[in-house]
């Protein structure tokens, strides 16, 4: 591709913006939240409407894979895990070969929850240019884009600078289940050649700025369910003669943090790799501020009062943040009940060098210790819902420079290099396995609300973001 084209490649991409706009609204109409087993009819949906896409697009060796029954805790136990999605664009051998990776499944969503339109239908806001929608940034919008690159290509006559290879996953946003193994087995077969792998499933750190980002925190996800009697009671007959599931639960959930973000559970602070001068400089020149923090929670609840001290504890410290409770009492109104059984849920954002293995035993020995000293007449289970591990990597390579070279092009700026305190537990596996480095690029913005209400992607980043994707896939063709 020579810049003449790159430049027709950009005007086709703004001409099909109708197109584009309607893909992503098909897909977001499609509720394939993962975390919910009744809806999971609808996340396979969402793998045939992809398959039916990329067969249009003409892409090749289209399949879903498997990955057979979802493991517990799960209310369905014959419940099947979503396919994961692989097709293949191009198999010249004199060409780079670039593995994207998406996720086709999002957060659940209800017009309940507070969101000023149905999350399912994508409604685009023509005064602010701006589409809303669940998934729309968090991953739709990004793997419609990828798709969207290809079928401008496909309308110009144009051959993709690369072999594309496909792997779209419908399990991400509920910890990846199945998809390590597959990635390991299909590593020498369907991912046999390939040169970088290219996420697109992050954000901005803020609404102006792009980035390019080499660093996740990881996540372990836990759970603590602590049983009593054998149903839910009446406290007025039963109060003051059981004992209590939620009271237990409460003292142990309050010993986990306190209210400055400080995790309680000794052990884990030790295993943090020390700050550097060097790593301490690189947050000067990254463009945040407390006042962009504040604007994206709608708030002032900051912990930090500087940018550096707020950034390192979202890239490189590790974080506790205490979920919710199944089983309690939490609509409106004064229910007298005592649950019978309660489940606390809280992750840990991990980061280098936190151990995954010491880190669960140490937190479930210190839930099972506290509750010891409860002298509690019930019963606990503590233990690990699901776990992704950190990643950090070298921004100094082909795939980074080729990313930079597409977003200066796009966006008129040299992009800030990020880390992000969310995870994509897959990244290190691809980074393992395929033994390539891993590029995230960015579509959207850091104030796009992802597993919030009015979750959205602005316009100008949809379309620019197609651009900057096929703008990297050219450039990097060419190093
Ligand atoms: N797209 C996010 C990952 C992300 C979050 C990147 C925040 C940058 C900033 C992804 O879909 C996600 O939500 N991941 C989950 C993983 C978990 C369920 C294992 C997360 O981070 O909570
Ligand atoms: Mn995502
Ligand atoms: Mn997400």
């Amino acid at each position: 591709m020579s810049q003449l084209d790159l430049d027709k490649l950009f005007a086709k991409i703004e001409e099909l913006k109708p197109k584009f706009i309607e893909r992503l609204t098909d897909a977001v109409a499609i509720k394939s939240v993962s975390g919910d087993e009744s809806l999971r009819p609808e996340v396979v949906k969402m793998s045939d409407f992809l398959v039916k896409e990329l067969t249009t697009l003409g892409f090749k060796d289209i399949v879903q894979k498997p990955l057979g029954t979802q493991p517990p805790p799960v209310v369905n136990p014959d419940i099947q895990l979503p396919p994961v999605v692989l097709a293949r664009s191009g198999s010249d051998p004199s060409k780079k070969t670039v593995l994207i990776y998406g996720h086709y499944d999002v957060q659940p969503a209800s017009i309940e929850d507070g969101w000023n339109t149905d999350p399912f239908v994508l409604t685009h806001d023509k005064v602010k240019d701006i589409l809303y929608g669940r998934g729309s940034t968090d991953d739709k919008g990004p793997v419609m884009g990828w798709l969207n690159v290809v079928e401008a290509h496909n309308e110009l006559g144009l051959e993709l600078p690369v072999n594309l290879v496909c792997c779209f996953e419908g399990m991400e946003e509920s910890g990846s289940l199945g998809l390590d193994d597959l990635i390991a087995k299909e590593a020498s077969d369907y991912f046999k050649g390939v040169d970088t792998v290219c996420i697109s499933d992050n954000y901005w750190l803020g609404t102006k700025k792009p980035v390019l980002t080499y660093g996740l925190r990881g996540v372990h996800y836990y759970e603590i369910a602590i049983k009593g009697p054998g149903a839910d009671l009446h406290s007025g007959v039963f109060g003051g003669m059981i004992g209590e599931p939620m009271t237990d639960l409460i003292k142990i959930m309050s010993s986990l943090v306190d209210s400055q973000g400080k995790i309680l559970i000794k052990g884990i602070a030790d295993m943090v790799a020390p700050l550097t001068p060097e790593e301490d400089k690189l947050y000067d020149t990254i463009d945040f501020s407390i006042d962009e923090l504040n604007a994206a929670t709608g708030s002032k609840t900051s912990l930090h009062d500087n940018k550096k001290d707020a950034l390192k504890h979202r890239w490189r410290y590790p974080s506790l943040s205490l979920h919710g409770v199944e089983g309690a009492f939490s609509g409106v109104g004064a229910k007298t009940v005592i649950p019978a059984k309660v489940i606390g849920k809280f992750s840990i954002r991990t980061v280098p060098n936190i151990e995954p293995a010491k880190l669960d035993k140490i937190v479930i020995d210190h839930c099972n210790e506290v509750f010891k000293s409860l002298n509690s007449v019930n019963s606990i289970d503590a233990h690990l819902l699901h776990d992704g591990n950190y990643w950090v990597s070298d921004p100094y390579n082909d795939s980074f420079a080729s990313a930079a070279k597409a977003t200066k092009h796009v966006w008129g700026v040299e992009p800030d290099y990020t880390r992000e305190g969310g995870s994509i537990p897959i990244t290190l596996t691809f980074e393992n396995e395929l033994k390539t480095g891993v590029l995230l690029l960015p579509m959207g913005r850091g104030d796009d609300g992802a597993h919030s209400i009015n979750e959205k992607l602005d316009m100008s980043n949809y379309i620019n973001g197609c651009k900057t994707l096929g703008a990297y896939l050219h450039y990097y063709s060419k190093v």
